[in-house]
């Protein structure tokens, strides 16, 4: 469908959670010209001026008439489901959502890319919790020709993205080594880890080598997922790794569950270093031991950030081609990551080389 001569795409929704259904209060009809950043796939389909939302899916009822009440004056039209494939087959959208928890992407994801109609799917991270779901997932859009975008929100936000940009640059020489930290209660390796994890491979830029990790104690069990779908920090370890990259970058993540929250990421290379928090980012150049500047990291603002990013960058790639930032292939590299620190655990906290068998 073509409206004022900006082509718009057909979309659903499948996975009512916060990130998928939440609508932030805000001051009525405001949101469509400013308002906060979206923080869910359903405030960034109301924002972005291409897509149009048509149903949404979950399996719980009570999650569909929540979101019908939530959003009635928006979508008054809305249709909504139980049934993901039937949802597919009778909304043929050019785009779905997938926020279902993070050991149920696979199945929908496929079932998606198997849709006639479906040229691009956005997925929440992690990819999956397998690789062998990972797989599937990659396979079927591959064969398809779907796009297949996963949600590591912050490769599409203004301070990670320039410091992505000055890393290309080459201002600050080659990276050397990386710290990735992440304290909270949720210091949960798949359902928080991940965010930081993929930071990690963003930045090195190269392919995992090998790893060498710990998990939280009383975890000697956790050989596989064995997560709640996110809910409870109990059901997920928190982790220390050393991580090897194939083009000499050394990293290190570490994370712990403390009541203090927050994360921060070092990049330090050849002639400077980057030092990154979800609050503040700076640049440091070095010209001695005793001389150092240090700048903020001025990144500015996105007219597309986060969630609205990742969707603004699906729709710009159906229309213009070219390679999105966090593919299916990028969210497996995190995810295999993931279970090799699990695997160092249980090999009594020894190297594991990558690539793992599927
Ligand atoms: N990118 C981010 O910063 C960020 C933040 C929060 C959550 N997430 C991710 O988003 C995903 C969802 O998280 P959540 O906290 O909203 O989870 P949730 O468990 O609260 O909600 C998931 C919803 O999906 C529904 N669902 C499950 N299987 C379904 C199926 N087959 N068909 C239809 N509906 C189904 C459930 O009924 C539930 O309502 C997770 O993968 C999580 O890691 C990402």
């Amino acid at each position: 469908m073509t409206t004022n001569n900006v082509p718009t795409y057909r979309a659903v929704l499948i996975g009512l959670g916060g990130i998928g259904g939440m609508r932030a209060a805000t001051a009525a009809g405001s949101a469509e010209t400013y308002g906060p950043m979206p923080q869910s796939h359903a405030e960034a389909y109301q924002r972005h001026p291409q897509a149009n939302l048509t149903a949404v899916c979950d399996l719980r009822p009570e999650a569909l008439e929540q979101f019908r009440e939530n959003w009635k004056d928006v979508w008054p039209d809305l249709r909504t489901y139980t049934d993901a494939k039937q949802m597919l087959a009778e909304e043929s959208p050019d785009l779905v959502s997938v926020v279902t928890s993070d050991h149920a992407h696979a199945n929908l994801v496929v079932d998606a890319a198997q849709t006639e109609s479906v040229r691009a799917i956005l997925c929440e991270k992690p990819i999956a919790t397998t690789l062998a779901d990972a797989d599937r997932m990659i396979e079927a859009t591959a064969e398809a020709g779907v796009l297949l975008s996963i949600e590591h929100t912050r490769r599409w936000d203004a301070q990670h993205s320039e410091a992505k940009r000055l890393l290309a640059s080459g201002e600050l020489g080659p990276v050397r080594t990386i710290h990735a930290e992440l304290y909270s209660q949720r210091a949960m390796l798949f359902r928080n880890g991940t965010h930081q994890i993929d930071l990690i491979n963003y930045f090195a830029d190269g392919d995992p080598a090998w790893v060498v990790a710990e998990l939280e104690e009383g975890f000697d069990h956790y050989t596989e997922y064995q997560g709640d779908g996110g809910k409870d920090p109990d059901s997920e370890p928190y982790a220390s790794a050393y991580i090897r990259y194939d083009n000499g970058v050394r990293a290190f993540y570490n994370t712990y569950k403390t009541d203090f929250p927050g994360s921060q990421i070092v990049v330090t290379c050849e002639a400077g270093r980057l030092e990154m928090s979800d609050r503040h980012g700076r640049v440091i150049r070095g010209a001695s031991h005793f001389e150092w500047s240090s700048t903020d990291l001025v990144a500015g603002s996105l007219m597309y950030e986060r969630i609205v990013g990742a969707l603004h960058e699906l729709i710009h790639t159906l229309e213009h081609g070219g390679t999105l930032v966090s593919d299916g292939a990028e969210g497996r590299k995190t995810l295999e990551v993931i279970l090799a620190i699990m695997a160092s655990h249980e090999a009594g906290n020894s190297r594991v080389d990558l690539p793992l068998a599927p």
